[in-house]
């Protein structure tokens, strides 16, 4: 029902712009403060306050919460935000299928990682918070819906499995044109984002979180995310944005997601200890140090085959 009313409102904003922004706007409203206003969720390590805590983390998790302990995430993003559907969504960024790639080797942490660490790894980075404890109830929760969502894949049909994005982002051989992307933030995000990029929030009370997330500034995602590097970005933007009516070529893509990341964010601190193996360090990691030559800037916006060729010759030389 819910995901009904919110293809209905999507399909308004296609059609209808800014009164679409504002109508989806006001459903979001409406349903997060329904979300308030339902009873207080025991902290039981159980698939649904996983869901919550998911889809509800700035109030449940938020640097606003009254008990400091609970003051895991750093921004008012919700999980939610990036992970579409609380991750139920099939395609970009989808959690159905992850609980059976874990553990899994991590090239950033240099070693083999569970869920658990990837899930503090999004709580570091992408809601630029701190970690949770292993035993706590509230990483066990979410651990135990990402595997409830595996569960439930399996279970689906292969027409339902299916993703609907739009066809794959294809990288530019080139740089970000910082002009072109502001043409396309201004034309096709703003609306919802902010001119600002601050994004909107639910309401005067900051740990009702965001109706429409800020993109960039100090409650947005941090230097050390998977959003911070522009590949990863324009992947997820090509699929899923503008939300409803990801229509946007892979050239608009790439520049809006580098006129995003050009943009202030919080800093996160030791980044130059990821990748203890430098040369497996992505080619878009906004960060050094780099196992090659090129400047940082080349990394953050591009272009990238001269990055990738050299590496291909390293191998080669290597081998
Ligand atoms: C700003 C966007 C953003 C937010 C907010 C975010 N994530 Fe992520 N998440 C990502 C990206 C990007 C990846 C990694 C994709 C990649 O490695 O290329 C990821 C990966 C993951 C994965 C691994 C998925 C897989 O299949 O390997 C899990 C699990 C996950 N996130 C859970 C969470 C949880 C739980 C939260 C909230 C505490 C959260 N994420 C918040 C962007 C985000
Ligand atoms: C119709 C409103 C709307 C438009 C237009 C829109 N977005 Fe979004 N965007 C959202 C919402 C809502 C979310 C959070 C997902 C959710 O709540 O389901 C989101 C999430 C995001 C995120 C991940 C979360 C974060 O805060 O970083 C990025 C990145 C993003 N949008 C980029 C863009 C870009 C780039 C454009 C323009 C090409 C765009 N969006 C256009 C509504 C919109």
């Amino acid at each position: 029902m819910r995901s009904l009313t919110r293809h209905g409102l999507l399909t308004a904003i296609a059609g209808g712009g800014a009164i679409g922004a504002l109508v989806l706007g006001f459903a979001l409203y409406g349903q997060r403060r329904a979300q308030a206003a339902a009873s207080p969720v025991p902290a039981v390590a159980t698939e649904e306050y996983g869901r919550r805590l998911i889809t509800d983390t700035a109030r449940l998790l938020g640097p606003d919460h009254e008990d400091p302990a609970m003051r895991y995430s750093g921004s008012r993003l919700a999980c939610a935000s990036c992970h579409l559907g609380n991750g139920a969504d099939p395609g970009m960024l989808s959690l159905l299928e992850s609980a059976d790639l874990y553990p899994r080797y991590s090239g950033r942490d240099g070693g083999e990682r569970d869920l658990f660490d990837r899930i503090n790894g999004c709580m570091a980075r992408s809601m630029n918070g701190r970690t949770m404890p292993r035993d706590s109830p509230e990483l066990m929760a979410m651990v135990s819906y990402v595997e409830s969502l595996g569960d439930r894949f399996k279970a689906m049909g292969t027409s339902v499995r299916k993703a609907t994005d739009p066809a794959a982002f294809v990288r530019p051989e080139r740089a970000v044109d910082f002009n072109a992307g502001e043409r396309v933030y201004k034309g096709r995000c703003a609306i919802c984002h902010g001119a600002d990029g601050l994004g909107l929030p639910t309401s005067a009370r900051p740990e009702d979180g965001y109706v429409f997330p800020p993109l960039w500034g100090p409650d947005s995602f941090n230097d050390g995310a998977g959003m911070a590097r522009v590949l990863t970005a324009a992947r997820f933007i090509k699929a899923r944005m503008p939300l409803g009516e990801p229509t946007l070529t892979s050239d608009e893509a790439f520049d809006v997601a580098g006129y995003i990341n050009a943009r202030p964010r919080p800093h996160m601190e030791n980044l130059e200890q990821d990748y203890p193996k430098r040369a497996e360090k992505p080619i878009d990691s906004p960060y050094g140090p780099y196992a090659d030559p090129f400047p940082i800037e080349q990394h953050r916006f591009g272009p990238f085959k001269p990055i990738e060729d050299y590496y291909k010759a390293q191998k080669t030389a290597s081998n």
